[in-house]
């Protein structure tokens, strides 16, 4: 059993898709195991991306992630990192496969509607960052 971070963007939750994003994960045999709505403040957004801190996007990225409500979810399966990845999609839109959530919403590389954790030690980090354990089921 693996652990992931995925998140709804501001992008996602303006598109009104908050349950399409949680279905598909849902309907690959995923299971949520916390979930919360949260407006992050620039602080907020700045910790949670602080590897891209040097990144000529850091700045745009994190006044992007603090513009509105975003949906905060622990996802737990077999391979949780890879299938939520998949599912996603490519980070730019143009690169993404038809059928995964980025190729049918997002709009570009920035407003790309969802986040998932990219490795097992980001994915722990940024669950700790949003979570904490009493409010994971088991
Ligand atoms: P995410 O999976 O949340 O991880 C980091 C985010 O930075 C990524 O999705 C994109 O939304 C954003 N990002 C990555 N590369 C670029 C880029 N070249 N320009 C703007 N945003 C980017």
């Amino acid at each position: 059993m693996e652990r992931t971070l995925s998140i709804v963007k501001p992008d996602g939750v303006r598109k009104n898709i908050v349950g399409e994003v949680i279905g598909r994960f849902e309907k690959s045999g995923l299971k949520v195991v916390a979930l919360k709505m949260a407006s992050l403040t620039r602080k907020e957004a700045e910790g949670f991306y602080a590897v891209h801190c040097k990144r000529p996007f850091f700045g745009s990225l994190t006044e992007f992630m603090s513009s509105g409500p975003v949906v905060l979810m622990a996802i737990e399966g077999a391979g949780a990192i890879k299938k939520v990845r998949d599912i996603m999609g490519a980070t730019d839109p143009k690169n993404a496969a038809p059928g995964t959530i980025r190729k049918d919403f997002a709009d570009s590389i920035e407003s790309n509607v969802v986040h998932g954790s990219d490795a097992p030690e980001t994915a722990a980090f940024e669950i700790g960052y949003f979570f904490n354990a009493l409010e994971i089921r088991c």
